[in-house]
């Protein structure tokens, strides 16, 4: 394993709060979220030499090889562990089942237990789809969960293992969009791809979820563990649309042609996983707990384009191991 050098000052370092590990570095979340919790705390990334020159420490370590998980625990000693590596590609995990077991439900438990015996608190990420979304309304934390697919059954299975090794664990049920590392991540991605180059994409009309800005995310779960919250949260945003209507959105903000996007079913579009159409999750509680009003679409959106025009996604590109 090795523990490549930081670029920021040791001083800057001994103000900052806590020490945060987290996996999943190279990933949509765990990119940005490592990026903006380092302006507060002292970050270490988890990381397959897939990052270079980024602005906070990386461990090299694949998660899966033998002895990882206590070697990667042991050699950082974080005071939380923030869990978001996983196998979060829906047709992957119907094409591997058995990986994404061993990635979305054993390693969780893995690293949960690890945690315990160290005292390292746990921020664990999982999914909006657990829920079948057979229900008239909206989802809350005490609805029971039943799994359409692989991936979101493996997630499922993943929070038990979590919670039965570390209950003290935070789990946060996310679902959200942002710039990545390689520009091709997330659904906010697809449409801009697609869009900015004047090409026509599809957008699901029959699939209603709760996406949340990925920068809004990473604050939030930042201030989820420095309020020191345990147990299970809807961590969404608070504004249901359909993934058509995130298009149009989308659209109108960066002033593409809305009409490129073109309103289709989930069900005939040939993707072999099957998906919920009712990923609609109440924020009560995580708002609740947290004090605070959960951030909605429209100054996500915006906050999605101020990056854009700062050259944010040029920036992402730059931490890409060539
Ligand atoms: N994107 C969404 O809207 C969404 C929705 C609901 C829930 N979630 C959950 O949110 C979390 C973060 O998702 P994401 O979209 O950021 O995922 P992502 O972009 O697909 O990133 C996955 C990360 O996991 C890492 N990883 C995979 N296998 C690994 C291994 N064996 N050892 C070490 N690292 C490994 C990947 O590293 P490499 O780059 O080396 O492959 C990558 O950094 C996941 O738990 C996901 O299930 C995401």
């Amino acid at each position: 394993m090795l523990l490549s050098a930081a670029s920021s000052p040791p001083r800057q370092r001994l103000e900052h709060l806590m020490k945060l590990l987290v996996t999943g570095a190279s990933g949509l979340l765990g990119l940005n979220l490592a990026l903006e919790a380092r302006n507060k705390h002292t970050v270490i990334g988890v990381d397959r030499q897939r990052l270079v020159d980024t602005p906070f420490e990386l461990v090299n370590v694949d998660l899966l090889d033998p002895g990882a998980v206590d070697s990667v625990l042991d050699a950082a000693r974080p005071d939380w562990l923030i869990h978001c590596a996983a196998l979060a590609d829906l047709e992957a995990c119907e094409a591997d089942p058995s990986l994404a077991r061993r990635l979305n439900a054993d390693l969780p438990g893995d690293l949960a237990a690890g945690c315990s015996k160290r005292g390292i608190r746990l921020v664990h990420l999982s999914t909006d789809s657990v829920f079948d979304g057979t229900k008239d309304g909206v989802y809350t934390e005490s609805d029971l969960p039943n799994p359409p697919g692989v991936y979101s059954a493996t997630k499922l299975q993943g929070e038990h293992n979590v919670l039965s090794a570390n209950p003290d664990a935070i789990i946060a049920r996310v679902n959200f969009f942002g710039w990545s590392l390689n520009g091709k991540r997330s659904l906010s991605e697809y449409f801009f791809n697609n869009l900015s180059a004047g090409r026509q994409c599809n957008g699901f009309t029959d699939i209603w979820f709760c996406p949340m800005f990925v920068g809004d995310l990473a604050e939030t779960l930042v201030r989820m563990l420095e309020k020191n919250l345990s147990g299970l949260y809807h961590a969404v945003g608070s504004e249901a649309l359909t993934k058509y209507d995130f298009g149009v959105r989308l659209a109108r903000q960066f002033g593409y042609d809305e009409r490129l996007v073109l309103p289709i079913s989930v069900e005939e579009s040939g993707l072999k996983a099957r998906r919920s159409h009712n990923l609609r999750l109440s924020v009560h509680k995580l708002s609740t707990n947290l004090g605070q009003v959960i951030p909605g679409l429209s100054t996500g959106m915006q906050k999605f384009y101020t990056q854009y025009t700062q050259g944010y996604p040029q920036k992402m590109r730059s931490y890409q191991q060539i």
